[in-house]
């Protein structure tokens, strides 16, 4: 069975082999045929091969679908309260990360899978194809199972993070960080892809998550950290010591770290969301891209700091709050967190990579940071 879909008005390959030979490897007037899942053919419209069947795009602008290569997704509760005291002035400091753990633990897993689904739904209807989701928000083994477990229903892209904070039954750090990386990781691990840390001010050490870190490691998980939300407490240097995939928050980067991050192939995630949620300064993108960083762009969705399902939102605070341009922007929310993923079957509509793209409604990509809140996404097509 194959699709054609014609009468593209701007198609956004992120392959530089095609079209413009930019990095966005733009076509107008485009067409492409996806078989079996996978793209078949990219050209002319009025070159198109035939195919079984035909979508008319009547203009449209067509782009690869959104990689969101960071959230929270499985929690139960809100932080509303803590959102609203913050907008008055309290500032953001993680301790809220506790009362997320109380709900989630008392939440079964029906209400727990409910609620996730409808967040991913509104991720995948805003044009999300591929996500990754995090434990976290449970803390003792059986519990950060069990959400690993609810995230491995959502996606294949399952994160570890049982050192998201101090549990609340620890009082001793050492003896809970020994904890995570002994017994909790030999039970997780099974049920992720990648293990993570919050590694910052109020968080885990940067020596505290290179334990942890490592241990996954040995355990076959792959690595990811948050840092530098908070404050420079040396996590960007650990994640390219550790080769983490990324490193994801970087509001607070030396210029030494963006130096390293230029040199390694650990990406940097950058998560406008939570600046926009803790009312923070944003970290200025340009000094990420003229150093040569690779970035990436996700919603982190979470019901503290960013209880955002949007990806256009996100590529619109991007570029109007980090001063990246849309094409930049667009790149970063596709191929760069594919990159963040460690995958090259998606964020780009290449010939053999996976058919997952979004027909706008919109003639130009650019319109998501045009036209930022509504949902510009017309369909959203996920290969299965
Ligand atoms: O990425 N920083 C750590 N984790 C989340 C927020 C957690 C929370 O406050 O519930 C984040 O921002
Ligand atoms: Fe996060």
């Amino acid at each position: 069975m194959s699709t054609l879909y014609t009468n593209i008005g701007e198609l956004t390959t992120n392959d530089a082999r095609l079209g413009d030979a930019s990095a966005m490897g733009r076509l107008y007037n485009a067409a492409l045929v996806e078989e079996g899942g996978r793209v078949a053919w990219v050209g002319r419209a009025s070159d198109a091969p035939p195919a079984d069947q035909r979508v008319d795009c009547a203009g449209a602008a067509v782009l690869p679908g959104f990689v969101d290569s960071h959230t929270h997704l499985v929690f139960a509760g809100d932080r509303v309260d803590e959102f609203v005291a913050r907008m008055a002035g309290s500032p953001y400091d993680g301790g809220g990360i506790a009362s997320t753990i109380a709900a989630t633990r008392a939440a079964s897993r029906e209400e727990l899978l409910r609620a996730s689904l409808s967040r991913a739904g509104a991720l995948l209807a805003g044009g999300v194809t591929t996500l990754e989701v995090k434990s976290g928000y449970d803390l003792t083994l059986d519990g950060e199972v069990r959400l690993l477990e609810l995230a491995g229903a959502l996606t294949e892209e399952t994160t570890f993070l049982g050192a998201h904070a101090l549990a609340p039954e620890f009082d001793d750090r050492d003896e809970y960080v020994g904890f995570v990386a002994g017994a909790m990781t030999t039970a997780c691990a099974p049920h992720a892809r990648w293990a993570d840390v919050f590694c910052d001010r109020g968080a885990f050490s940067v020596d505290e998550a290179r334990h942890v870190l490592s241990s996954a490691r040995d355990a076959g998980l792959e690595l990811r950290l948050h840092g530098g939300q908070l404050a420079n407490v040396g996590a960007v240097g650990l994640a390219v010591e550790m080769d983490c995939a990324s490193v994801d928050h970087c509001t607070h980067v030396s210029e030494h770290d963006l130096a390293a991050l230029a040199g390694s192939s650990t990406v940097a995630t950058l998560l406008p969301g939570a600046e926009f949620s803790t009312r923070s300064a944003y970290p200025d993108a340009r000094r990420f891209l003229d150093a040569g960083v690779t970035l990436a762009l996700a919603t982190d969705c979470n019901p503290g700091t960013s209880y955002v399902t949007s990806m256009g939102f996100v590529i619109a605070l991007a570029v109007r709050e980090m001063g990246l341009s849309p094409d930049e922007a667009l790149y970063g929310a596709t191929r760069g967190g594919a990159v963040a993923l460690r995958r090259d079957d998606i964020g780009h509509l290449g010939l053999g990579a996976r058919a997952d793209l979004i027909v706008l409604d919109a003639p130009r990509a650019a319109y998501l940071a045009y036209r930022p809140g509504s949902n510009l996404v017309r369909t959203t097509v996920r290969s299965s």
